[in-house]
């Protein structure tokens, strides 16, 4: 945090966007004039860019917050805004997606194919009894079934819940349970890193009997032939996307829901081991998400060529792939693999292979490519690419600087996103030919977006100080809740500010002399890898499953690559050690977070310690932990029990590392 506050301090450069591209930009100066002027004006108008089968006559109702509801009596169906209305406009034969594998194979999608091919998908959900408030799971790599599958399930008022491929069937059976989905989505594998990776198997195992019996709501398992892999089969409850849906009719008509109906819940990590739900629902949410893809990323969905790096298994995914993009009219890229398979270069290759225009991806992508060297990019040509994007994590000026000059050839804007899975889209970011961009900072709310930042108490800091980031107005695409819980939802984002009536995200930022905002990191227990969110307690209750710990603390300690790396301290049982060794202990820990959670959940370094730093009431101090991690002198140990207990904790890491 301090080496970030001496940047921000002394960070001086500024770039102005060229008065060409100002001239051709979306968005002008005046959008925040409109918005200041009438705020709910503004969004109501940037609403009708989408077509409403019933129009609204109102746009925000905040009379039972934090409960909102926009555009309320308003009808639309949100697949047809992003597909149909395409077509019916004449841009049919308009590519939609340019698919590419992982080992090459490609496919181009027009919006003509993808409308038919969503079509027919529905009315095979709807003959297999998925009605209009029903939940269904999607876990499924990056390919075009995966971005049919979301429309088809939205276009019959259905609600999803996109399972990242990469969580294990653990994770995967707690979000089926959760949201209590009827039929799940998934494929036989998908490829990764030059390797099968399976789903299917996965799914098989979520829906056995995980100690708890078997799953009791999913009725069906509709699954596509990606890799060709073996896989069992359910008679009955298993069946082959290939077998329905081009047998399934093309004719479907969409039909309009109310503004409100659900749309989807993706699940985050929070500050408890139990995911959260987080609920969106249709009109506000695709408002935001097609207005802010077109003013911040500056889309031409005539000339345009657009990468969004995320997969759907994200809310990036989710705005910035499927539904801002394609409610646009975009031609996007879309790629299954990782980004050094089969070589350095993949990414790179992808941009001039296609021209790309408009790139969109994570501060921790560009921190890996730039350890790599710029020799790699500049074997391909770049020149294509006219805005670049960043979202995820704080991306701090040496990555801006390297991104502007070896990938944008100090040409491309960039726009530096800050957003949440609970704020649906873009809230706080330069517009690209307005803004005067200043490497590292998020800069300022988007028009129609109002935040402050303030102390504990919730008074205003001021520019030139730090504290914590709420949002002061509801806003279009704000989550609508927690799936099943809303208490866990006031009391996550609504209590800290309560008298104030404020959203509180999560995240410190710090306020500069010019009023841009610069965000810091989160200030609860959530770390950020990679730009995945993961709780650490979800990692430490991963870690006390094992028959091995007894206890483990995880802190998120900051890494050159990741941004954060997980580092875990576990204090391992008496009764493990005398009938084991300790010997390779470590390794097993780490794979057993892998495979408890996830891949991306495994730890870069586990500690075996004797005892962990608790305060008297038994609270762990993961700040003087994190301070170990980081190979730091250890902070202020007054409030420990045992103030000791931090040199031995010392001395075990270090004899370890
Ligand atoms: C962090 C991802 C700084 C932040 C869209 C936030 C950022 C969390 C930025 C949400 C950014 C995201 N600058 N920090 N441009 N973008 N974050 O829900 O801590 O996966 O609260 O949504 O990522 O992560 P989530």
């Amino acid at each position: 945090m301090s080496s970030q506050i001496d940047h921000l301090l002394t960070e001086t450069r500024r770039f102005a966007p060229s008065a060409e591209f100002a001239e051709q930009a979306n968005a002008h100066a005046d959008l925040y004039d409109e918005a200041t002027a009438d705020r709910e004006a503004f969004w109501a108008e940037q609403a009708r860019a989408l077509h409403w089968e019933k129009p609204f006559t109102k746009a925000l109702d905040w009379s039972n917050p934090p409960f909102a509801t926009w555009f309320e009596d308003g009808e639309l169906n949100v697949a047809y805004n992003c597909l149909d209305r395409h077509v019916e406009a004449g841009h049919g034969d308009r590519i939609a997606l340019l698919w590419e594998g992982e080992p090459g194979d490609e496919r181009r999608v027009t919006y003509a194919e993808l409308t038919d091919e969503v079509k027919r998908l529905a009315n095979v959900l709807t003959d297999l009894g998925v009605e209009s408030g029903d939940r269904v799971a999607i876990y499924l790599p990056m390919i075009p079934e995966a971005i049919a599958s979301m429309l088809a399930v939205a276009r019959i008022g259905a609600i999803h819940s996109v399972v990242f491929g990469g969580f294990s069937a653990d994770s995967l059976r707690s979000r089926i349970d959760d949201a209590g989905a009827k039929l799940v989505i998934t494929s036989d594998g998908g490829y990764r890193k030059g390797k099968i990776s399976p789903l299917k198997p996965a799914v098989d195992q979520a829906l056995g009997d995980r100690g708890h019996g078997p799953q009791e709501t999913v009725e069906h398992v509709l699954v596509v032939k990606r890799t060709e892999n073996e896989v069992s089969w359910q008679e009955e409850r298993d069946l082959w996307w290939h077998d329905l849906v081009p047998a399934a009719s093309a004719d479907h008509v969409a039909q309009p829901f109310p503004a409100e109906n659900p749309l989807f819940i993706l699940y985050t990590s929070g500050t408890t081991g139990k995911p959260k739900g987080i609920l969106h629902t249709s009109g506000g949410y695709l408002a935001q998400a097609a207005f802010t893809n077109k003013a911040v990323h500056d889309l031409h969905p005539e000339t345009d060529v657009y990468w969004c790096t995320a997969d759907i298994g994200w809310i990036t995914g989710h705005t910035y792939v499927t539904y801002g993009p394609l409610a646009n009219g975009a031609t996007q890229v879309i790629y299954e693999g990782t980004p050094d398979t089969p070589h350095p270069g993949r990414w790179w290759e992808i941009v001039a292979k296609y021209g790309v225009t408009i790139l969109y991806t994570a501060p921790t992508a560009i921190r890996s490519f730039m350890k790599l060297g710029r020799s790699i990019p500049e074997q391909h040509d770049l020149s294509s690419l006219r805005l670049l994007g960043s979202v995820g994590e704080p991306i701090n000026p040496e990555a801006w600087m390297w991104y502007r000059h070896v990938i944008g050839g100090d040409r491309a804007p960039i726009v530096d996103t800050w957003w949440q899975t609970e704020t649906g889209a873009i809230m706080v970011s330069a517009l690209p030919g307005v803004t005067e961009t200043k490497p590292g900072s998020a800069q300022v709310p988007l028009p129609g977006i109002s935040l402050d930042v303030v102390d504990d108490q919730g008074q205003e800091v001021g520019n030139g100080n730090g504290g914590l980031l709420v949002l002061t107005e509801p806003w279009p695409s704000m989550l609508r809740g927690i799936w099943g819980d809303p208490e866990r939802f006031k009391e996550t984002y609504w209590d800290k500010f309560a008298d104030q009536g404020f959203y509180f995200a999560g995240d410190g930022a710090r306020l500069d002399e010019e009023g841009d905002v610069w965000f810091l990191g989160r200030v609860d227990d959530v770390m950020n890898v990679s730009g995945h969110r993961l709780s650490t307690t979800e990692i430490e209750s991963a870690l006390v499953g094992n028959e091995a710990v007894a206890e483990a603390a995880v802190v998120g300690a900051s890494d050159e690559t990741t941004g954060q790396a997980v580092v875990a301290f576990c204090v391992i049982k008496e009764s493990y050690m005398k009938a084991n060794s300790l010997d390779g202990l470590v390794d097993k820990l780490r794979a057993w977070v892998g495979d408890q959670i996830g891949p991306i959940a495994r730890p870069r370094d586990v500690y075996i310690v004797t005892e962990l730093p608790k305060t008297r009431s038994g609270k762990i101090m993961r700040r003087l932990l994190r301070d170990v991690a980081e190979g730091r002198e250890v902070g202020d140990t007054t409030t420990l029990a045992d103030t000791m207990v931090m040199s031995t904790i010392k001395g075990q890491v270090t004899q370890k590392s």
